[in-house]
């Protein structure tokens, strides 16, 4: 039985007790495949769990491997959103990038050839290069190196590149390099095609944990103020809007099952995190590297539904 939300959590000692039982319930489950389009995600170890809750007000509760860290994947996109909407305020990246869900997988050629070559969400690749290409700065290098302090600075420490994944990727993303041109030949794309991948491929190989990730999405959850550092990242607008589009987009194909189910806006990545956010509360950060179909983690969404569940943590 659902507990019904009464606007903040229940003490310490509640949250710790179950954030323990939520990973300790699902610890044992082996559904789901590891991620392999990218070889070097292939070597995960499909044991390892992590499962944090961070807290809008601070604490954090970090449980297993939590501390672990794995290449961010697509999870980044939701924070180079927020950053770029930021920057330049969320008409232009409305309108340049777009905010509705394409009904395609993250990689679909197809949904842009569909769309007059609009990118149409942040959250597929497309888009997602698209908002990349948005990021301030003068050169690629620039850019990159203010991708990388701004995500930093949601999650409170300095990430560092993984080089193994970057390089792996950057030898197999042939598909991501083929919508750069599509989206460039549409004119939706002003910057170098190959230039933008290659700062979206390093964006992507940022190495985080489920700790991170928790932090990360307990400062959208705190109108953009990292509870742990204290720093103001992005504006609570910026939240609301890059909470909206989690909502509707972050799961991709199941973005709507998931809403349904757990009602959390969230963010998953193909290395095995996922990240859902409490808007006033908290975030949950997971990772366990055993996939479903959609590409989501089989242990992380288990985890989640159980927490929302158990904390009262659906929005609706
Ligand atoms: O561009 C890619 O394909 C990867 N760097 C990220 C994809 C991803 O994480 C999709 N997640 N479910």
């Amino acid at each position: 039985m659902q507990e019904v939300s009464t606007g903040s959590l229940p003490g310490w000692h509640r949250v710790e007790e179950l954030v323990r039982k939520a990973h300790a319930r699902n610890l044992a489950h082996d559904e789901g495949v590891v991620a392999s389009y990218i070889p070097v995600l292939a070597h995960a170890d499909p044991e390892r769990f992590g499962l944090c809750v961070a807290e809008a007000d601070g604490p954090v509760h970090a449980v297993g491997d939590s501390d672990l860290e794995f290449s961010v994947q697509s999870i980044s996109k939701a924070f180079v959103f927020a950053l770029v909407c930021q920057a330049w305020g969320r008409e232009v990246v409305s309108d340049r990038v777009g905010v509705n869900n394409t009904g395609l997988a993250f990689n679909s050629v197809m949904a842009l050839e569909l769309n007059d070559g609009h990118p149409m969400n942040p959250m597929v690749n497309a888009g997602a290069l698209a908002t990349t290409a948005l990021m301030p700065g003068e050169s690629f290098a620039e850019q990159w190196e203010n991708l990388r302090s701004g995500l930093s600075r949601f999650a409170g420490r300095q990430l560092e590149l993984d080089g193994e994944v970057f390089r792996s990727e950057s030898a197999t993303n042939t598909r991501n390099k083929a919508i750069a041109r599509l989206l460039q030949s549409y004119g939706h794309l002003e910057l170098d095609p190959l230039g933008v991948v290659d700062v979206y491929t390093r964006q992507c190989a940022l190495r985080v944990s489920a700790r991170d990730l928790a932090v990360m999405g307990a400062t959208l959850a705190d109108g953009g103020v990292n509870p742990v550092t204290g720093d103001q990242v992005v504006s609570g607008q910026v939240c609301q809007d890059t909470l909206a589009v989690l909502a509707s987009t972050g799961m991709y194909e199941r973005s709507g099952r998931w809403l349904f189910e757990i009602g959390l806006p969230a963010k998953s990545g193909v290395s095995g995190g996922i990240v859902a956010i409490a808007p006033g509360k908290g975030a949950i950060g997971t990772y366990s590297a055993r996939l479903d179909r959609a590409g989501n983690s089989v242990r992380g969404q288990r985890a989640t539904a159980h927490l929302s569940r158990a904390l009262g943590l659906n929005v609706f």
